[in-house]
């Protein structure tokens, strides 16, 4: 019996150059080759903002804190997903209220939210899973789509992309519909890091958020401690923060899959 891989991975471009790179130059932790990850990453989804973390779970969670989700509160969140979706709702002590989603697509979609919202007025926080590569209905040309339902009943939204880079509904790219987005680059996704995730945003204040609570909630971080004109043992704590990191190796890896994104998803 031949065994078929669920998922290849295939580092067949500057990989190795770029994580040798990082091994030459001393540095292994978050630093230069992360910065310019997110910087690349942050045009392809023309969005703001792109922070590198550890995972998308990771990402998940810091997009949970952000916003501001709280103990009590409940998060609206389809049922076909990854456990990690729901489980981030539940570290901040909130409670998903799981949706239906439609036969065939798996995904939720603009009249079964509709629905919840009658039943659950009080939840004012959606997580929206772009299932399978496909994107949920964001916008649809004539009507209701989730984001002009979300507006209407004031609720913010934070995309679960780990599936969907790169993805496009109506010619736009997944990644800047809702108030976050969070992509994964887990081994068996369409790029991958080894393990990694992006969370990406145009909000100024959420990315100001994230950036310190990735990293133990420190205002600066070691790349900028080392390159600024400040002392660089000058820093402040300023909330209990998570260790959420991408280290440079990864992000090396990235690098050399993001060149080869569009061939990738075609591939796949
Ligand atoms: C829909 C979905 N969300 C989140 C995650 C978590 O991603 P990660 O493994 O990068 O934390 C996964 C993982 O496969 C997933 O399938």
């Amino acid at each position: 019996m031949k065994n078929i891989p669920f998922a290849k991975v295939v580092c067949d471009g500057n990989e190795l150059k770029y994580v040798q790179e990082v091994i030459a130059s001393g540095w292994l932790t978050t630093a230069s080759k992360a910065k310019e990850f997110e910087k690349r990453f942050a045009e392809q989804v023309e969005a703001k903002h792109a922070i590198a973390v550890n995972s998308c779970t990771a990402a998940l969670h810091l997009a949970m804190d952000a916003i501001g989700v709280k103990a009590g509160d409940r998060v609206f969140v389809p049922t076909m997903t990854f456990t990690a979706t729901a489980e981030v709702v539940r570290y901040l002590g909130a409670d998903p209220v799981f949706l239906d989603v439609e036969f065939g697509s798996s995904l939720l979609t603009p009249y079964i939210l509709q629905e919840a919202i009658g039943k659950y007025p009080d939840v004012r926080t959606l997580i929206v899973v772009h299932y399978g590569g496909q994107a949920a209905k964001m916008i649809v040309p004539d009507g209701q789509g989730i984001l002009d339902i979300c507006r209407k009943h004031d609720i913010q939204v934070v995309e679960d992309a780990a599936h969907a880079f790169p993805a496009r509904l109506h010619g736009k790219i997944v990644g800047s519909f809702g108030n976050i987005a969070c992509f994964s680059f887990y081994a068996n996704k369409t790029i991958t890091t080894g393990e990694g995730g992006m969370l990406v945003t145009n909000d100024d204040e959420i990315a100001k958020r994230v950036r310190v609570m990735r990293l133990h909630g420190i205002d600066r971080d070691i790349w900028s401690r080392f390159k600024d004109s400040m002392p660089n043992w000058e820093y402040d704590v300023i909330a209990p923060g998570f260790k959420y990191n991408m280290p440079d190796i990864n992000a090396a890896i990235g690098l050399a899959q993001l060149e080869r994104a569009e061939a990738m998803r075609k591939e796949r």
